[in-house]
């Protein structure tokens, strides 16, 4: 077999290696979960090693259920959990720390101290960010605090930062490819998604030597080779994208105004707005959504925290289903005269009220609520969250406003129809879940498959998505606008500042 495009889709909570063919059907799959290190409340590690090892191991893996070598493959494309910080040795490649995931708190302080000394607004114009520990930089400079003699040597020139994506592509190298791509830059707070290069202020200001940034590159092009006995032969990785922007592109959001929400563990939702960037008055973030042939493509993104652990949080917390998909049929059961709302502010909540100290609460509990009602109330949190970030984005960018909004959905919860349903009569809007749900490794195959010449152009690809189902609004507007209503109060009761 020839042409295949191998994925690498290196997620928060697992390792995934998945073969396409030249017509993006899915040929192998393989996944591995690794540790999570949660070294003090609101802290939380991963070991680099760890998602080294499970990255080599599925890309293996795939490719001996596949049956193919490296001759088989012609290109590798690198998708990641965005954000997730590492710091490692030039010399030797030993890591210096663990890796501080996108979730961790610990520098929420830092963050404080930057926007009261008001710095916020300076930040938020030249990177499209907003002062949250979510961010890596902050993170860097926290290791280069933390961790002995640290900022002198990065200072030197001996320690590398990355995100997970350059970290695996310098060791898939042998070490000798030290970059990154724009959509992944562009999570740092260090990166100037105009000017579309490290910002040397932001450096200053945040902490962070300038030696020890990766070079940013197009999405889409040569990275690099991986060394030959890794898989049996040098195979090119010509494509990496954050898993949110990759989604973006598995989706095919390739035109202004087209919108995709990815509801894994957190649910995040990205809106192309073409090739200027769009800054957001109501909390949302600028971000680059790709950048092929040195051109960005601009969106702005919605970020909420919590979605598929309120899930999570029903089976593993409250032990009220025994596996994700019994949520809906439990949901379909609740009271329809009960009004119960979550809001899952289990760590903190993220756009639009980016509020760290906030913690999850339920409201209009009576005695006769039960396993549905909850239940209910889980999913319909996700589901009003999501309008939450569609209210912004329709105030940000006029042109949302004005036409009508489709939302292409994925990730695992948009196997639940009645999930779903309950979406498209939260927002009003219909919401299009595709027939290929894989849409993040798609997405990064499709980068890698462009430059190696397997997939066609943007718009060709575009003309491949199929729709696997189209769910309507069926709600009456004003039973939408009360319930809508009632998770505004209950979001308002729940903020602390
Ligand atoms: O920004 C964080 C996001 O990239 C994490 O995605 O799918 O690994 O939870 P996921």
């Amino acid at each position: 077999m020839t042409g295949l495009i191998l994925a690498i889709d290196q997620g928060t909570t697992s390792s995934r290696a998945i073969l396409f063919d030249a017509d993006t059907a899915v040929v192998a799959v393989a996944q591995q979960e690794f540790r999570q290190h949660f070294p003090r409340s609101g802290w939380v590690e991963h070991d680099p090693e760890d998602l080294w090892r499970s990255t080599v191991e599925t890309c293996r893996e795939a490719m001996k259920t596949a049956g193919v070598d490296a001759g088989g493959i012609a290109a590798i494309g690198i998708t990641n959990q965005r954000e997730t910080t590492v710091v490692w040795e030039r010399e030797t490649g030993r890591v210096i720390h663990n890796a501080i995931v996108w979730q961790d708190r610990r520098t929420a302080g830092f963050c404080q101290k930057l926007k009261a000394d008001g710095h916020e607004d300076m930040v938020a114009a030249r990177t499209g960010l907003l002062l949250d520990p979510y961010f890596s930089g902050t993170k860097i400079a926290w290791i280069l605090n933390n961790v002995e003699g640290a900022r002198g040597r990065a200072e030197r020139g001996e320690l590398l930062f990355g995100t997970v994506d350059t970290w695996l592509l310098w060791r898939l190298t042998g070490g000798r490819v030290h970059a990154t791509d724009a959509t992944n830059a562009s999570r740092t707070l260090l990166y100037g998604i105009r000017s579309g290069e490290w910002d040397d202020e932001l450096c200053a200001l945040i902490g962070v030597p300038r030696a020890m940034l990766p070079e940013v590159r197009d999405s889409s092009g040569l990275f690099g080779e991986t060394e030959a006995d890794l898989f049996g032969g040098a195979i090119p990785v010509a494509g990496i994208a954050g898993d949110q922007q990759a989604a973006t592109v598995g989706q095919a959001c390739f035109r202004p105004g087209m919108m995709k929400s990815t509801y894994g563990t957190g649910c995040f939702a990205l809106l192309n707005t073409g090739e200027t960037p769009v800054p957001s008055k109501n909390r949302l973030l600028t971000t680059v959504a790709y950048q092929l042939n040195g051109r960005r493509t601009y969106a702005l993104e919605g970020s909420i925290f919590v979605a598929g652990a309120a899930v999570q949080w029903l089976r593993d917390g409250l032990g009220i289903i025994g596996s994700a998909p019994e949520s809906g049929a439990l949901a379909r059961q609740a009271d329809p005269a009960q009004e119960v709302y979550l809001v899952p502010a289990f760590t903190g909540l993220g756009a639009p009220y980016w509020d760290a100290d906030a913690r999850g609460a339920l409201f209009g509990l009576t005695r006769g609520t039960g396993p549905a009602e909850l239940a209910r109330a889980a999913l319909e949190s996700v589901c009003y969250q999501t309008r939450d970030l569609l209210e912004a984005m329709r105030g940000d960018w006029p042109e949302a406003a004005s036409k009508e909004t489709v939302l292409r959905v994925d990730g695992g919860m948009v196997a639940s129809d009645w999930t779903m349903q309950c979406l498209a009569d939260m927002l009003g809007a219909p919401v299009d879940r595709p027939e290929v749900l894989e849409t993040t490794a798609l997405g990064a195959a499709y980068l890698a498959g462009l430059h190696a010449g397997i997939y066609p152009e943007p718009d060709r690809f575009a003309e491949g998505w199929r729709l696997q189902h189209r769910f309507d609004p069926q709600m009456a507007e004003a039973e939408r606008a009360r319930k809508y209503a009632g998770w505004q109060d209950a979001v308002r009761r729940t903020l602390t500042a």
